[in-house]
């Protein structure tokens, strides 16, 4: 692949060419070589024709493209999204002589079906073969797809999570051996609908202040989205091997962006500890008529990895936390701007930042609890187009944050919403108030992270010119709060 082009991004994964769309397959080997399969149409940059692209990486920032795991059986079929597991104890019989066998469990979309289907790897996850007893589930439907495989230690069983797409319900279905499945619950018409429910994913994860794990739902939907098209929506909750509980009735979405969706957790990570997650960063609205396809020859990417864990917070109750993980396999050492200050601006070029790509960091501190006034801004702009990517936070009357993409040129569509916005509140502390955002932005990716990733956006756009300088401003702010912005250039993980 070529990764020189202006819009491809320099830290996030995207195809050596072609359409990808949603992560599939991830999980880390006992090595702890991180795998991610994704869908992947090698002929076009649109969707169709899917198979299954693959990558692996040790550091989460760092990949090499691999062969393709996972080919269609035939002319009319398409391999759609699923998941992978490593079948340590040979529970399926592919593996008499190892303990490292991958199962790879997907959807084979044909015109008139979706079936669930297995295909093993004795290689570590590199090559494929299709199980000659395929499909191991179906129901005789053409909307029953995107099984994510988990493994249930209580009761020593394999867990699936399915989505009945169009009948907006999760089907929950366990195994000993993966290939029978029974089918043991449904998850039905929770959260928000939409047309179609898709990729869900169930996942034991830390609860922050707490020693047992909780778990997690999620479930995108697509179309159908408040915001419009695809988004994600989790719910937390309780699982007994059969049944999800969800702790309450609430709706709540992963993402306030419009470009975070069909994301996964990786398998092979242990439920008390924090689970790293990869989304798409786009939206089916507009996924195959972005510029980067004419323009560059490839259509989509990944998400940063996210570090993800279950909070409790004020009024909201459980939140599920997403921040970057460790990026200092990419970062530079020394900050462009590292500076402290009130009221205020800084405008800094980054246009000696060869790789484009940034990572940000605002605190706010020392706000006060009564009268709060000020905003801090900040805009990423082309020094040559005049082009820019806007982003604020409006301490009052809400303590409220926005994105503004719509000075950016090079892709015009109704349905590339220019704004979005969430109210993110303070941190309370005894007698003073503090918020922050950290973010990193990638030539065609910005990606925020509010008050350690208890909001997140993701937000891709694509500028005629490259943006190129950052400009932080602070104004109104009571006396003595303080601003600090800290930013470092990214080095690029492709060059
Ligand atoms: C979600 C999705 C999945 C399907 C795949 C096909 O983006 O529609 O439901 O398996 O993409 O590429």
């Amino acid at each position: 692949g070529n990764y020189s082009g202006a819009l491809r991004p320099q830290v996030h994964f995207s195809p050596p060419k072609d359409f990808m769309n949603d992560p599939n397959g991830m999980f880390v080997d006992a090595n702890g070589t991180y795998h991610l399969y994704y869908q992947y149409n090698p002929t076009s940059t649109t969707a169709g024709n899917q198979h299954w692209g693959h990558a692996t990486s040790q550091d989460l920032y760092h990949w090499i493209n691999q062969p393709i795991a996972i080919f269609p059986p035939n002319e009319n079929s398409n391999i759609y999204s699923g998941s992978a597991i490593v079948d340590v104890n040979n529970t399926s019989g592919f593996f008499p002589h190892q303990n490292n066998g991958v199962v790879a469990i997907y959807t084979i979309n044909t015109p008139t079906s979706q079936t669930q289907a297995l295909s093993y790897s004795t290689d570590g996850g590199y090559t494929f073969q299709s199980y000659p007893g395929n499909p191991v589930l179906s129901d005789n439907s053409s909307q029953f797809r995107d099984p994510k495989v988990s493994w249930y230690a209580p009761t020593q069983q394999w867990v699936m999570v399915v989505s009945y797409a169009q009948a907006l319900t999760i089907g929950f279905f366990t195994s000993d051996n993966l290939k029978e499945w029974q089918h043991v619950s449904n998850f039905s018409h929770h959260g928000l609908l939409g047309d179609q429910y898709e990729c869900p994913n169930l996942v034991e994860i830390p609860m922050e202040g707490q020693t047992e794990p909780m778990y997690v739902l999620a479930v995108s939907i697509n179309p159908g989205a408040p915001i419009g098209g695809s988004i994600t929506q989790y719910f937390p909750g309780s699982f007994n091997g059969t049944v999800f509980t969800p702790v309450d009735g609430a709706a709540r979405i992963s993402d306030f962006g419009k470009d975070n969706y069909a994301g996964q957790f990786f398998y092979g990570i242990p439920g008390d500890q924090n689970q790293i997650s990869l989304a798409w960063t786009s939206n089916w609205q507009y996924s195959q008529v972005v510029p980067t396809g004419p323009l560059e020859g490839w259509r989509s990417s990944m998400s940063l990895p996210r570090v993800n864990y279950l909070k409790n917070i004020t009024r909201v109750g459980y939140d599920l936390v997403s921040a970057p993980y460790d990026l200092s396999a990419v970062t530079d050492a020394t900050a462009l701007i590292d500076k402290s200050m009130g009221n205020g601006s800084v405008d800094v070029s980054y246009s000696t930042v060869s790789s484009g790509a940034l990572y940000f960091q605002i605190n706010i501190t020392n706000i006060p609890v009564v009268n709060i006034t000020g905003t801090a801004n900040f805009t990423f702009r082309s020094s040559r187009s005049g082009e820019s990517l806007r982003a604020g936070y409006f301490l009052a009357p809400d303590s409220a944050f926005f994105i503004d993409r719509g000075n950016v040129k090079g892709f015009d569509n109704p349905f590339f919403t220019d704004k979005f916005s969430t109210s993110c509140p303070y941190n309370p502390s005894a007698s003073s108030l503090s918020w922050s955002v950290e973010g990193v932005i990638d030539r065609s990716i910005l990606e925020v992270f509010i008050n350690g990733g208890e909001s997140s956006a993701t937000v891709s756009f694509f500028p005629e010119q490259a943006l190129d300088t950052i400009e932080i401003t602070s104004s109104g702010l009571n006396p003595g709060v303080r601003v600090n912005a800290a930013v470092y250039g990214l080095n690029s993980a492709w060059a």
